[in-house]
């Protein structure tokens, strides 16, 4: 028995664990499995068309009654920049040179789409039980508009006057996504992240700062690091790169193979991949442009340039120009089934917290 169940019963979950929604690498099996296990499955869509949104939803829907999380990335599109393209091509034109690539040929992309009108009726269609947002909130009529479908509405806040902000906002909780975490930061106050708090130093001071109950999410690999998590007066933790291993995952070759080698000094801040700050493993590309790239377009248009290096590296086994998203606590996760991993975290944490 959990005795904090304010995201239980918020949720309607088992389990205080969310799976982090992780653009690429999570898709409906791994939401299913950790649903299965009483915790709380999601499903990331920035990467997605709407009807992928829609088949994967089904999908999730077909094989688990468990509540579904949504989620959303919500960045303002930037006003492409030529001639910051122009430079971030030409900072990458060795590698093209090396792989064969036509630099010419690379068609912009947008790589992640923020929150619209088309993913909003989306929402009011297939009606979760939790939406979450990365990167803040969509405008107030859209966020309106996911409210009246009864959705929660919860999202990442890297700062306590961001977590402040998505609590006078409305949000039901407060994910606290301390420096350790893999992936993008959550950012959206503003754009310095080397003062980013880590999770052990944001979660109580989010807790003393909201009404509302809080998420820990970042380094959490573990039994320890979730009972960590209640100690510090979280309700519930959001974890993502404990999950990349299991077989579930939509993590590629290349990158489960980093993950296999991770270490905690091998990742780094880097926005050479999107053009936003990121944590990830640590290889050629972060090496040799980055951590951060002033060349880099805006989020989240510096990844077209990139995709066609990844592509033909990846073609023939490398890594050395994929995004390998990692926390800073890789090394402690348990390649296993995901409901599996779910199950043993649950148990394992209830007994270090005396139950
Ligand atoms: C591979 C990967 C992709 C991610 N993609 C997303 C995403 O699409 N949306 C989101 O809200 N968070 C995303 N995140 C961040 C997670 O929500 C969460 O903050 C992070 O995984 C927690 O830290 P941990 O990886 O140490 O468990 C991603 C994280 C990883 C590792």
């Amino acid at each position: 028995m959990w005795h904090d169940r304010r995201i239980l019963d918020l949720f309607d979950i088992e389990q205080p664990i969310l799976l982090a929604p992780m653009a690429g690498s999570g898709g409906a099996e791994l939401a299913i499995a950790v649903s299965e296990a009483g915790g709380l499955g999601a499903l990331p869509c920035a990467m997605l068309s709407p009807e992928q949104i829609r088949t994967e939803v089904g999908i999730i829907r077909q094989r688990t009654n468990g509540p579904l999380n949504l989620n959303f990335f919500c960045h303002r599109p930037p006003k492409p920049d030529a001639a910051r393209e122009e430079a971030w091509r030409n900072r990458l034109s060795s590698y093209y040179a090396e792989y064969s690539i036509d630099s010419g040929a690379i068609p912009a992309g947008v790589g992640r789409n923020p929150f619209n009108e088309e993913t909003c009726e989306i929402v009011e269609e297939q009606r979760p039980e939790i939406v979450s947002f990365h990167f803040g909130l969509p405008k107030e009529s859209l966020l309106e508009r996911v409210r009246a479908t009864g959705a929660k509405v919860i999202a990442s806040a890297t700062t306590v006057a961001e977590a402040r902000w998505l609590a006078e906002h409305g949000c039901d909780a407060i994910i606290a996504q301390g420096a350790e975490a893999g992936g993008h930061r959550g950012i959206f106050l503003e754009e310095d992240f080397s003062t980013q708090p880590g999770t052990m130093a944001l979660v109580p001071q989010v807790v003393d700062a909201v009404e509302v109950p809080v998420i820990a999410a970042g380094g959490i690999c573990d039994a320890r690091g979730i009972a960590a998590a209640f100690m510090l007066g979280a309700a519930a933790v959001q974890i993502g790169t404990a999950y990349l291993q299991s077989p579930e995952a939509l993590t590629g070759p290349a990158h489960r193979e980093a993950l296999t080698n991770a270490r905690d000094d091998r990742t780094v801040l880097t926005n050479v991949f999107t053009g936003r700050p990121a944590r990830g493993l640590i290889n050629r590309i972060v090496r040799e442009v980055g951590p951060v790239s002033a060349d880099a377009p805006a989020f989240p248009l510096a990844t077209a340039a990139v995709m066609p290096l990844r592509k033909a590296a990846e073609g023939m086994g490398s890594g050395d120009f994929s995004p390998l998203w990692a926390g800073q606590a890789a090394p402690l996760a348990r390649p296993m089934p995901a409901a599996h991993l779910t199950r043993e975290l649950a148990e394992e944490a209830q007994v270090l917290l005396g139950r």
